[in-house]
């Protein structure tokens, strides 16, 4: 659902029928405007179409985290589900604006609640071994999403006047498939001891693991969840100094997520695929091909993950992403002026290098920005940072989306050099304060990640919670 979203509006903004329907003025405006290759689709309500939606899970996840905590992960699944099926009727359905705006709220609020939801679930039920592999199954179903979101858009672009509705609609398909698979999965065994069901707990461990001996797992559970029920604030404890490095971990590989740039493509790629010359038909393939490298160089990740580790993926890929933008900037810096386009040759090799940029993305920046945050935080705090770090990714693709077409059109081919420059930061980032998280149970980063790095040792004081801890081990 997520990734369906993030692919379907690019195209649904692109069509007539739409925008005669909704957006009268922009539809003009694109007859009539003389065309500035890097400008003319810059227009800020047609992007607030797009951009909509984060602010509604940006705005959403909050709740998000206290159903989770107080329902379970499972009940916030199916939240979303709902939400999702009423924002396709109502969007696929719009007469008015009013109800196109409703359902992009319904949608966000989807988003917000799956996404708070979802990563958590997948890392909790996951075997430490493989909870790497198991969390990007996420990621992985995102990149579908887009593929297929694109895939539509290619089909129903040619059904006028209401290509629309359909591509809008068929998002009922994934959102009745949540529904459904909501309901059958278990709740975790994290989240079924935290709310006092400790023998469900343990049968569904044991139900998941598919073994009888689940003692040292269900062990570190209820040590975790035991000191989860002490804390009756978990925002107020995230505010602690020893909350600190999960949280800016979470918040910063998030954001630095969206400034990779990454969403400056999926949303707007056939848009880019014009401005560099294709025509109409040849940049929605474009913008397949880079769905289909999406889809597989995610594939790699979930391979690689848990045996070289998060580190190695997302400095390897802040190289290939840095080289690739440059590039991309370079040819377009000196061949695309205002009203010209790329010769043939040229625009195929900017596909190319966005088919480099993008498969490097998949195998790290995309998956670990959601793995990451959601094995990194203690139970007590689990549900609330991740809260901040979805929130945070959602606040930027906002921004990214809407602002990606006005920035074009003022900095040019400079938007690439723009997007390089954070790299050159996150690659940074990562080398220094980037503790690896692969192959340690999701309830000891603590004791084995935090405490033993040079720099966030300092925060991690022999404090209350730690006592807690051992008082419990003792006992
Ligand atoms: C990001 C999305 C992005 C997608 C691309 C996700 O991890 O959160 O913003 O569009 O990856 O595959």
């Amino acid at each position: 659902m997520f990734g369906y979203d993030i692919g379907i509006s690019g195209g649904v903004t692109g069509m007539d029928g739409f925008l005669i329907k909704f957006f009268p003025n922009v539809y003009r405006r694109k007859l009539k405007a003389k065309e500035d290759n890097y400008c003319k689709y810059d227009d800020q309500y047609l992007q607030l179409f797009t951009s909509s939606l984060y602010l509604a899970a940006l705005i959403s996840s909050f709740p998000a985290s206290k159903v989770c905590t107080k329902y379970g992960r499972k009940p916030t699944i199916l939240s979303a589900s709902v939400f999702f099926l009423l924002g396709s009727g109502l969007s696929a359905g719009a007469h008015q604006i009013w109800m196109l705006i409703l359902g992009r709220i319904s949608l966000g609020f989807g988003v917000g609640f799956g996404n708070e939801a979802v990563p958590l679930f997948l890392s909790e039920i996951a075997p430490v071994e493989y909870r790497g592999a198991v969390n990007i199954l996420f990621q992985l179903l995102i990149t579908i999403g887009i593929l297929i979101a694109n895939l539509v858009n290619y089909g129903t672009s040619k059904v006028h006047p209401w290509g629309w509705r359909l591509s809008l609609g068929l998002a009922a398909i994934p959102a009745t498939g949540l529904f459904i698979g909501s309901l059958i999965i278990p709740e975790t065994p994290t989240s079924l001891v935290e709310r006092n069901h400790e023998e469900k707990g343990r049968k569904t461990l044991k139900k998941i693991r598919g073994v009888e001996n689940v003692d040292p797992e269900f062990e570190q559970i209820k040590v975790a969840c035991e000191i989860a029920r002490r804390v009756k604030y978990p925002y107020r404890n995230l505010m602690k100094i020893s909350s600190m490095p999960p949280l800016i971990i979470g918040i910063v590989l998030q954001v630095f997520q969206q400034f990779t740039g990454i969403n400056a493509i999926m949303f707007y790629a056939p848009i880019l695929f014009q401005t560099v010359g294709f025509k109409n038909d040849a940049s929605l393939l474009s913008a397949i091909i880079t769905g289909l490298v999406n889809v597989f160089c995610t594939l790699v990740s979930i391979y690689a993950v848990d045996k070289v580790g998060r580190r190695l993926l997302l400095l390897q890929a802040c190289v290939q992403m840095f080289v690739s933008q440059t590039a991309i900037g370079g040819i377009l810096l000196a061949n695309l002026k205002s009203t010209n386009s790329l010769p043939k040759g040229q625009a195929w090799v900017v596909v190319v290098l966005v088919c480099v940029y993008v498969s490097s993305f998949a195998w790290s920046w995309g998956p670990l920005g959601w793995l990451i945050p959601s094995e990194t935080f203690p139970l007590e705090t689990r549900t609330a940072g991740f809260a901040f770090a979805v929130s945070s990714n959602m606040l930027f693709t906002f921004v990214i989306a809407q602002s990606f077409l006005s920035m074009m059109c003022h900095m040019r081919a400079g938007i690439f050099f723009f997007f390089a420059g954070w790299i050159v930061i996150m690659g940074i980032f990562v080398l220094f304060l980037l503790p690896e998280t692969k192959g340690v149970a999701i309830d000891e980063m603590k004791e084995r990640v935090w405490k033993k790095h040079p720099i966030w040792k300092k925060f991690m004081g022999d404090d209350a919670d730690d006592r807690a801890k051992k008082t419990i081990e003792m006992s």
